[in-house]
C-alpha cells in the first residue's frame, strides 16, 4: 500500500516500510527503509539537524538546517551545497530538482524503451520533480518483498542537453555498513568479498559491456552484527545486463549514500528538447532477519516478479548437454547414441551445444552462419530433433547470436555489421560482436534464430555470448537495448521455450537476462568444490531455480581435481540439475549411481528448485515446509575428525521428523593398497583384478536413519562419525577429501 499524508509518503508491505517526506523546499528527504513501521513514526525516524553543522552552504540563510549536505535525501542534484556524489550529471550544468507532484497507480508504469521490467501485482508511486529545463520522474514500485526504483529524465527546455549520468536510485541510509560484492572472472564467479563502507567511496562496477563475471551487479550492505539468522541486511540489484555502477559512502553525519545504475564511465546521451532517458529498474530489499532473511526476500521477488510468468514455479527438466562430452566433434550417430544413454539415465532434455552450424568445427570459424551442417547432421535439425523426441526426450539447441567470427559467410557478406570503435579490431575467442544498435542486424538475428526454432521441435535454447565488448560509451547501452529487443521478439511469441542464458558461464548472471531466461548457466566451472563458492555466492541474490548446475567428469577440466561422483551430484542438486560428460565413458558403477541421483532429484525436484534456501554451518538446506533436504559438504579431510552436528532450520519444534541420508556408494578402487587390511586375498592395487572389481562393485557407505523432534534438529543432531583411520564400518561415513551427504528430513504424519 502506498499513501501520502501531509507530504509524507509511506510505501508499505507486510515485509518492509519505505518512508520519505517532501520538505519545505520541495526536496524529498529519506526517512526509513526497513521493518514495517507506522506513518506516525515519520518524525521519530527523521534526521533532526537542530541548529545545523556550521560552515556549510544553506538553501535559506535564515534556516541553518537547510543544508543539503547534511540531510538524508532521496535524490540529489549538484551545485546546491550537497557535496556528496550526485546520481545525475548534466554536462557543464548544476542541477536542482524540486517536487511538483505525485501520482499513485496500480501496477507498474510501462517503459517506452526495450529495457525489461519486473511484473505482477504491484503499486507504483510516481514522484515528479522539476527544474527550469528538465523534468525528473522517480518511480517507486512496491512488490511484496522488494521495492523497485527507477528514474526518467526529460529535456523540457528549448535546447539540447547532454546527460552524462543518471542513476536508477539514490538513497541515504543512516548507519554504518559493510558492503558485500560478488567478484571473480571466468570459471571463478561470485566470490563474496566484504569491505567496510566509511568515508572513502566503495564502488562496484562493470566496464566490460556486460554485467560481467568480474563484478555482479547485485550487492549487500549489512550491519556489523548481522549473521545468517539475525541482524540488518540490505540487498540491491539491477534489471540490467550492461555496464553497471554502484557506490556507497558514509558522510560525517553518519549517513550512507547508496546509488546504482548504468555506469557513467564513457557514457553520454544528448537529449533533444522533448526527449527522455529511462534508467533500468533497481531492486531494493531489506531484512532484520540476517542474510538468510534478505536472501528469502530477494528469491521471492525474483521468482515471482522477474523470471517470465510462464516459468514461474514450473519444474525444470533434468538435461544432458553435449559440450563437455563432445566439444565440436560429433555427428548424428554419436548424438543419438548419447541421447539414448541420457534417456536411460533418466534425463528429460537433450541439449546440442556449439558446433552444429556453418563451418563451426572449432571456435575460429562459422559463428553467425546459422545453417545446419549437413555433414554432421544429414537429416537436418528436423530429423535429429524428431529422433530425439521419439526416444521420449525433449530437444534443446545452443546459439550465440550476438557474435560473429571474421571467418564466416556473415562477416564476408556484411563486414560493416561488426561493432568497431575506429581502431584496428581486437578479438575475443576469435570473434567480434555484431552491432545490435543496427536494425538490420537485429532483424538478421531474429529471422535466423526464429527460422531454426520453427524448423524443428525445440523446447529449450541456450543463448551464449562469449566476448567482452569494446569501450563504446553510450553505444554499450544501446547494444543492450538492442539485445533486449531481439530477445523479446524471438521469445515473446514462444514463451514455452525454456531459455537458459550463458556468457562463458556466469558472465551475464543478472536480473536483466533473467527477465527473459528463467535460468542461467552459472559457470563453466563444474568442479563441485569450486561450485560451493559460486553457487553459494549466487544464493545471496538469486533463487536456485535460476542456477544451471551440471555434473561433469572428474578430474575436472577446470581444476584437475578428482572428486566423488556423489559430491558432484549433491552440489548440482541445489540448482537445475544437468549432466555434461561423455556418457559412453561411464563405468557400470557410475551409471548405477547417476540413475539413482536423477531418480532422487526428480522425487524432490520441486523442493530443490523452489524450496526455501538457507546457508548453514555445514552446507545448504532447502525446504518446502514439510520436506527439508540438507547438504553437508566437506573439502579437505583432517585426521581424527571430531563429532559433527547437523542443525536444520525452520522446523516445527513439536513435530517429529524422520532423517535419512541419501545412500551413497563407495568406489572399491579408491582404497588401493589399503584393501589388504580387509581382503582375504592380497589385491594388487595396480592389477587388473582391482580395476575390474572397481568397474562393477561398490561398498555401501552405510546410511543414517533416525527420528528427532524439530526442536532437537534445530538444536543440532549428532551425525555418524567421519572416517578416522580405524577401519571401514557402516556406522561411520567413509569419505575422503571432498566427500558430502544429503539428508532428507521429513515430517512424520500423525
Ligand atoms: C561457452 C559456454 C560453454 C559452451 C561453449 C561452446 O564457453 O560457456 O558452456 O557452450 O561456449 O562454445
Amino acid at each position: 500500500m502506498i499513501t501520502e499524508t501531509n507530504g509524507v509518503f509511506h510505501i508499505q508491505t507486510g515485509v518492509y516500510s519505505y518512508l520519505f517526506k517532501i520538505n519545505s523546499y520541495g526536496i524529498p528527504e529519506h526517512i526509513h527503509f526497513g521493518a514495517p513501521v507506522k506513518t506516525e513514526d515519520a518524525f521519530a525516524l527523521s534526521c533532526r539537524p537542530g541548529l545545523g553543522w556550521g560552515s556549510n552552504i544553506v538553501l535559506n540563510p535564515d534556516d541553518t538546517t537547510s543544508c543539503l549536505d547534511t540531510l538524508a535525501l532521496e535524490w540529489s542534484g549538484s551545485g546546491r551545497g550537497d557535496y556528496r556524489e550526485s546520481p545525475l550529471e548534466l554536462a557543464g550544468k548544476s542541477s536542482d530538482f524540486r517536487y511538483v507532484g505525485s501520482k499513485i497507480r496500480e501496477g507498474s508504469a510501462p517503459m517506452a524503451c526495450s529495457l525489461p521490467q519486473a511484473h505482477g501485482d504491484c503499486q507504483t508511486l510516481e514522484l515528479t520533480l522539476e527544474q527550469s529545463d528538465a523534468r525528473l520522474i522517480l518511480y517507486y514500485t512496491a512488490y511484496p518483498t522488494a521495492l523497485v526504483r527507477r528514474a526518467v529524465l526529460e529535456n523540457t527546455g528549448s535546447s539540447p542537453m547532454v546527460l552524462n549520468k543518471l542513476m536508477s536510485f539514490c538513497l541515504d541510509l543512516p548507519g554504518t555498513y559493510t558492503m558485500a560484492t560478488f567478484n571473480g572472472g571466468w570459471i571463478a564467479e561470485m566470490r563474496r568479498q566484504d569491505v567496510s563502507v566509511r568515508g572513502s567511496k566503495v564502488v562496484n562496477e562493470s566496464l566490460t559491456g556486460s554485467s560481467s563475471n568480474r563484478h555482479n551487479p547485485g550487492f549487500l550492505l549489512f550491519e556489523a552484527d548481522a549473521t545468517e539468522d539475525a541482524g540488518r541486511v540490505y540487498g540491491f540489484n539491477l534489471l540490467y545486463s550492461g555496464n553497471h555502477y554502484a557506490a556507497a559512502q558514509q558522510s560525517l553525519q553518519g549517513l550512507t549514500r547508496i546509488m546504482q545504475g548504468i555506469n557513467p564511465s564513457n557514457f553520454s546521451k544528448e537529449l533533444a528538447p522533448g526527449e527522455k532517458f529511462e534508467t533500468p529498474e533497481a531492486v531494493l530489499c531489506c531484512s532484520d532477519r540476517g542474510f538468510g532473511g534478505l536472501s528469502e526476500n530477494m528469491h521471492t521477488f525474483v521468482s515471482d516478479h522477474v523470471i517470465p510468468a510462464y516459468w514461474r514455479g514450473r519444474p525444470r527438466p533434468v538435461l544432458y548437454n553435449s559440450w563437455e562430452g563432445c566439444v565440436f566433434d560429433f555427428n548424428q550417430r554419436r548424438l543419438l547414441d548419447l541421447a539414448r544413454r541420457a534417456k536411460d539415465l533418466g534425463c528429460e532434455l537433450f541439449v546440442l551445444d556449439d558446433g552444429w552450424f556453418g563451418a563451426r568445427n572449432n571456435d575460429k570459424a562459422g559463428l553467425g552462419d546459422y545453417t545446419v551442417n549437413k555433414k554432421k547432421l544429414p537429416e537436418g535439425m528436423e530429423g535429429l530433433s524428431q529422433h530425439i523426441q521419439d526416444m521420449g526426450l525433449e530437444f534443446g539447441l545452443w546459439f550465440e547470436p550476438e557474435s560473429v567470427n571474421p571467418d564466416s559467410d556473415l562477416y564476408r557478406a556484411h563486414p560493416g555489421w561488426a561493432l568497431t570503435d575506429g581502431f584496428p579490431e581486437v578479438q575475443g575467442r576469435n570473434q567480434l560482436l555484431l552491432d545490435l544498435t543496427k536494425a538490420e542486424v537485429r532483424d538478421y538475428i531474429v529471422e535466423n534464430v526464429s527460422r531454426i526454432l520453427d524448423s524443428a521441435k525445440i523446447s529449450y535454447v541456450k543463448w551464449d555470448m562469449n566476448r567482452h565488448s569494446i569501450a563504446l560509451g553510450a553505444k554499450a547501452h544501446d547494444f543492450i537495448l538492442g539485445l533486449y529487443e531481439v530477445l523479446g521478439r524471438i521469445f515473446g511469441p514462444r514463451p514455452e521455450i525454456l531459455l537458459e542464458s550463458c556468457s562463458s558461464g556466469g558472465n551475464r548472471f543478472d536480473l536483466g537476462m533473467l527477465c527473459f531466461s528463467p535460468q542461467v548457466w552459472a559457470s563453466d566451472d563444474t568442479d563441485p568444490i569450486e561450485r560451493l563458492t559460486i553457487q553459494e555466492g549466487l544464493s545471496y541474490l538469486y533463487p536456485q531455480s535460476t542456477v544451471g548446475a551440471h555434473v561433469s567428469a572428474a578430474p575436472h577440466g577446470q581444476t584437475l581435481r578428482q572428486t566423488p561422483l556423489s559430491t558432484r551430484g549433491n552440489v548440482a542438486f541445489f540448482g537445475c540439475l544437468g549432466y555434461e560428460l561423455d556418457l559412453k565413458q561411464l563405468l557400470p558403477v557410475e551409471i548405477r549411481e547417476i540413475k539413482a541421483q536423477i531418480a532422487f532429484y526428480k522425487q524432490y525436484r520441486e523442493v530443490f528448485q523452489y524450496g526455501r534456501f538457507r546457508r548453514t554451518e555445514l552446507g545448504w538446506q532447502v525446504s518446502d515446509g514439510k520436506t527439508t533436504l540438507a547438504g553437508v559438504f566437506h573439502t579437505l579431510v583432517h585426521a581424527a575428525p571430531g563429532y559433527e552436528q547437523l542443525r536444520v532450520r525452520g522446523l516445527k519444534t513439536d513435530t517429529m521428523y524422520r532423517v535419512t541420508a541419501l545412500s551413497q556408494a563407495i568406489r572399491v578402487g579408491q582404497f588401493g593398497g589399503l584393501l589388504k587390511h580387509v581382503s582375504p586375498v592380497n589385491v594388487d592395487p595396480n592389477g587388473v583384478l582391482l580395476r575390474v572389481v572397481d568397474r562393477y562393485f561398490t561398498l555401501p557407505e552405510g546410511t543414517e536413519e533416525l527420528t528427532a523432534s524439530g526442536a532437537a534438529l534445530g538444536s543440532g543432531i549428532m551425525l555418524r562419525p567421519l572416517f578416522r583411520g580405524t577401519g571401514y564400518d557402516q556406522s561411520q561415513r567413509t569419505q575422503g577429501d571432498f566427500g558430502s551427504d544429503v539428508y532428507l528430513v521429513e515430517e512424520i504424519e500423525g
